[in-house]
């Protein structure tokens, strides 16, 4: 791990780096990370990554969301030390933030292994990871390169219970610390941008790690994955979605002793009766506004999920775009922050050393912040700090 603590002093380091006529080789702005980001990706990788549901007013809603607040400086407090570290369950993080699960994240590095790539930035800033089920390769092998980083790992819950019970076991095994289930996405939302160009990666045979190298799944194809891709192609999308309902709760709490998260919580009563059906934390999240459009602003969904979550930790995603984003949601109730898109485009232009430095610059940047307005530690960081913008 490097040091990471202090994240305000990353901009000592660049002033300090010009003095010597070295400027940071990758972006500090979320604008120009993301064009270079475009420019740098297959065009087909782009959009999918880019894109969203329908004419995507939603994931454009989630990151205006947070210009609607803004955080009320405070004086003399002598913010000259900040503790942004944060208990989850039972680890101590160093920062409120985490990699938000990302199906092809594999694809987005140059090598096509990204997933191993982004476990590399875990490792290296103990930041954790929470790793798709829709990986290049296999949830075992990103775990070997977390180092000492917790990696949480995100469950599609297929069709099949077995396979369901198999991956929940093998990320147990691999030394995974909780298992994010997530709701939203047991069918795809309507993408014109992946439509226009008849682009679905999985369906190409994509981020299937998972399932080909699973024994459950393998005893379920009449030839293995190596012989007859096609085959095991058609086989995972017959049963990658599962519409869940209430119903299913106990049996996913059953499937595992680690920490059980559902993802995609928006509604206060499904933030209760989740708790009700014992889970150990909510994560509130419209999948970054690629599932359904004409929806609101993951943000604005949050306090109401706080409110409702009671005693359990609140994880969050969704438009967050810099460490004021960050700020705020943590304001709002959030225990931790998910970063998506954004490291998505960091390990475009740099693998590891890009995700590190987008984690880096939202930190610092979030850090500078609570130091600048007189918010020393995240317990200071209230609704009360927040004003609506006018
Ligand atoms: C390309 C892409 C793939 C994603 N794949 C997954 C996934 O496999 N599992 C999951 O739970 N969420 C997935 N998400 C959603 C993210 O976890 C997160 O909710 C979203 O990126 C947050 O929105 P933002 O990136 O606009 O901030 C994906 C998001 C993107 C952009």
């Amino acid at each position: 791990m490097t040091a990471f603590g202090n994240f305000g002093n990353f901009q000592n380091e660049i002033y300090l780096n010009g003095l010597g006529g070295v400027l940071p080789a990758l972006p500090v702005s979320h604008d120009e990370l993301e064009s270079r980001a475009r420019a740098a990706l297959p065009p087909s990788v782009w959009s999918y990554v880019a894109g969203g549901a329908g004419d995507e007013r939603t994931q454009t809603a989630n990151v205006t969301a947070f210009d609607h607040w803004g955080l009320v400086p405070r004086m003399f407090v002598g913010a000259a030390e900040r503790d942004l570290s944060v208990e989850l369950f039972g680890m101590t993080l160093p920062a409120p933030v985490f990699l938000a699960p990302i199906g092809v994240i594999g694809l987005c590095a140059q090598d096509g292994h990204g997933d191993l790539a982004t476990a590399r930035a875990a490792a290296r800033t103990g930041v954790p990871m929470i790793a798709s089920t829709l990986s290049a390769d296999p949830m075992e092998q990103v775990a070997a390169e977390l180092g000492g980083a917790p990696g949480l790992f995100q469950l599609y819950t297929p069709t099949d219970r077995d396979l369901a019970a198999s991956l929940v076991e093998r990320a147990e095994r691999a030394g995974y610390k909780g298992i994010v289930v997530t709701l939203d996405t047991w069918v795809t939302g309507w993408r014109p941008r992946d439509l226009a160009t008849a682009n679905f990666p999985q369906l190409r045979g994509h981020c299937l790690a998972n399932y080909t190298g699973d024994p459950v799944f393998r005893a379920s194809l009449a030839r293995s994955p190596e012989e007859d891709p096609q085959a095991a192609v058609l086989r995972w999308a017959q049963i990658f979605g599962n519409p869940l309902t209430w119903d299913d709760l106990p049996w996913l709490r059953s499937l595992t002793t680690l920490p059980l998260i559902v993802k995609g919580i928006c509604h206060p009563d499904d933030a209760r009766r989740a708790r009700d059906g014992g889970v150990d934390g909510v994560y509130c999240s419209n999948h970054g506004g690629r599932q359904a459009n004409g929806g609101l602003p993951a943000l604005d969904c949050l306090p109401g999920v706080v409110e409702a979550a009671g005693d359990l930790p609140v994880l969050f995603d969704s438009g967050v775009r810099s460490g004021a984003d960050v700020v705020k949601a943590l304001a709002l109730g959030a225990t931790a922050v998910g970063i998506g898109r954004p490291y998505a485009y960091g390990l475009a232009l740099g693998g590891t050393d890009g995700v590190v430095h987008v984690l880096r610059t939202l930190l610092a940047e979030a850090d500078l912040i609570m130091a600048v307005d007189g918010y020393p530690t995240l317990r200071d960081l209230t609704p009360d700090a927040l004003r609506p913008v006018r």
